[in-house]
């Protein structure tokens, strides 16, 4: 097990577009290992490989449902196929963008399609947080940000918190 150092605003590989993984083999099986062990020591729900500084298609989660039902992912090229009308917004937070969280507003249900730590597709079909964290996490490999889907007013505001919050850590 190893903990990886967790990438945070400002890094350029949070803005890059993630490379497909052209092979699911042994070296990709640890990084998720280790995606999952950094994941839960920063104790969240969701994991994209550019944030522990790996601009590859990959991403974890754990996530327990509204239904209290466990979620439990590593997905490979993960591509969202489907998406709902339906849209509802709730908190978001970012491991990559520590002590901010905002409501964002997305699509209710997903499908998302990717492939196993084994190699084999799957589909998964997902509601509630699942739905949330998914998303949330396909778009760092696109280089996108929770903060990038807020009005530019909250973006603003969030910003400005989170370098008043920068000079704070660095003075402390
Ligand atoms: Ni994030």
């Amino acid at each position: 097990m190893a903990l990886l150092d967790i990438e945070v605003l400002g890094a350029r590989i949070l803005r890059e577009e993630a490379a497909p993984v052209e092979a699911v083999d042994d070296d990709l099986r640890r990084l998720a290992g280790d995606m999952f062990d950094t994941m839960y020591h920063a104790e969240g729900i969701g994991l994209a490989g550019p944030q522990v500084g790996v601009s590859r298609r990959i991403l974890v989660v754990d996530v327990k449902n509204d239904d209290e039902s466990r979620h439990v992912h590593a997905l490979v090229n993960p591509v969202v196929v489907e998406a709902s009308r339906e849209q509802d917004k709730a908190s978001e937070g970012c491991l990559s963008i520590p002590g901010l969280e905002e409501n964002v507003t997305r699509p209710v249900r997903v499908t998302v399609e990717a492939l196993s730590l084994d190699g084999d597709p799957v589909r998964i079909e997902a509601d509630g947080l699942l739905a949330r964290a998914l998303q949330h996490e396909v778009d760092h490999l696109d280089g996108v940000l929770f903060i990038d889907r807020l009005s530019p007013l909250k973006r603003g505001i969030l910003l400005r918190k989170w370098r008043k919050n920068q000079r704070t850590a660095a003075r402390g």
